[in-house]
């Protein structure tokens, strides 16, 4: 079986971390985001996975050659000159991905725990031609929203509904049969508007509830959000890999190799990436610290993203969605609220309200 994930856009709504690396490279709870798919999709035994690309590919594909030795499974990408939507990508790949068996697609924002086998399976059971996996969310009117009967046959594919049609709506995970090809034109086309609605009129697309947690992590407050779900679901599938002992509350994970300091207090729902040092005192909650990080001694750092290499200070305070970029320094006792500080860039006053840091 083969797999395509959906890496274009420019990842803007990640910025500033997306200055630094292509979003599916950004760490998820100490993984880059496209491995925690790639490695669902090598666990079901799909041998192939090509990543339609719009931009810097050669930075994905560097990273991701030592990533596919280890897993054992090929790792392609397929470049687009323009952008080529959500289904053109398909029919440029085709030649890779058509083996006469049904393939996998994903949009590589999106992390769940990936039921993928149970996707295979009832593919199989329906006779489908799409299978798409749905869940339910209370703000509907961002997303696809899906209309089925109680077989999970797809009545009315919707893409951003100006009024309410639904709560149930399209996890961006699918699992299609080599006939959508026949769909496709090779021109920039959207999956979701212009081939899930006719699908769904011919009744050839089902879909498969999602159990366990779902979330689009393709910006920070969402990011914070599904890391906390991830953790959770961790709790439960692989407690090992979350850390334990005293200064630890609830469901926090850190790199073998990161640095705490005595007397911390740290989480619920936070992850120390790797030769992160926090120092003495420091209280961290529903936050991330990407690799190389350092926090110093008796600091606050709440609901924030730390990018990889910043350092903060001592007694400063970091709170109401911070996100650091590469390499940015909060200078001691500074407060900041709600900032988005850009790469390389030093804080030395205080930031009460949100605001950009260019
Ligand atoms: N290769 C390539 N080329 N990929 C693209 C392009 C392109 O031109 N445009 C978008 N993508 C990729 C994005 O990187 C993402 O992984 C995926 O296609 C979906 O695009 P988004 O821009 O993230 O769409 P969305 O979040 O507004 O909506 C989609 O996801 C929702 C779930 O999060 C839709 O599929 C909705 O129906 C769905 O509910
Ligand atoms: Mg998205």
């Amino acid at each position: 079986m083969k797999g395509l994930i959906l890496v274009g856009g420019f990842g803007t709504r990640l910025r500033p971390l997306t200055f630094s690396k292509p979003k599916p490279l950004v760490e998820f709870c100490n993984k880059a985001m496209v491995l925690h798919q790639i490695e669902a999709l090598a666990a079901v035994g799909v041998s192939e996975v090509v990543l339609a690309v719009n931009y810097q590919p050669h930075i994905i594909e560097q990273f991701l050659a030592k990533e596919s030795d280890k897993l054992g499974i090929k790792i392609t990408t397929s470049l687009e000159d323009e952008p080529m939507g959500t289904a053109g990508p398909l029919k440029v790949a085709e030649k890779h991905l058509n083996d006469g068996e049904p393939f996998f697609v994903l949009n590589s924002d999106v992390t769940c725990d990936f039921p993928f086998q149970a996707m295979i399976d009832f593919h199989k059971k329906t006779g489908a031609e799409g299978t798409l996996l749905v869940t339910k969310v209370t703000d509907p009117s961002k997303f696809g929203v899906i209309l089925y009967d109680e077989g999970g046959k797809i009545n009315q594919f919707v893409e951003k509904p100006q009024h309410f049609v639904g709560d149930r709506i399209n996890a961006g995970i699918y699992l299609l049969s080599p006939g959508v090809f026949d769909r496709i034109e090779l021109r920039p086309t959207s999956i979701e508007k212009e081939v899930f609605p006719i699908m769904a009129k011919e009744s050839t697309l089902f879909c498969m509830e999602l159990p366990g947690f779902w979330a689009d992590v393709g910006q920070p407050a969402d990011f914070r959000s599904g890391t906390a779900l991830n953790l959770a679901s961790l709790r439960e599938s692989a407690p090992d890999t979350l850390a334990s002992g005293e200064p630890i509350e609830g469901n926090v994970m850190v790199a073998p190799d990161a640095v705490i300091g005595k007397g911390c207090r740290i989480g619920p729902d936070v992850v120390v990436g790797p030769g992160c040092i926090v120092g003495d005192g420091v209280r961290l909650v529903r936050s991330t610290l990407l690799g190389g990080s350092r926090i110093g001694s008796n600091s606050y750092v709440a609901d924030s993203i730390v990018g990889w290499s910043s350092k903060v200070g001592e007694w400063a305070r970091l709170c109401n969605g911070c996100v650091l970029g590469e390499d940015v320094s909060i200078k001691s006792e500074v407060c900041a609220s709600g900032a988005t500080v850009l790469p390389h860039k030093s804080v030395s006053a205080d930031i009460m309200s949100p605001k950009i840091v260019l």
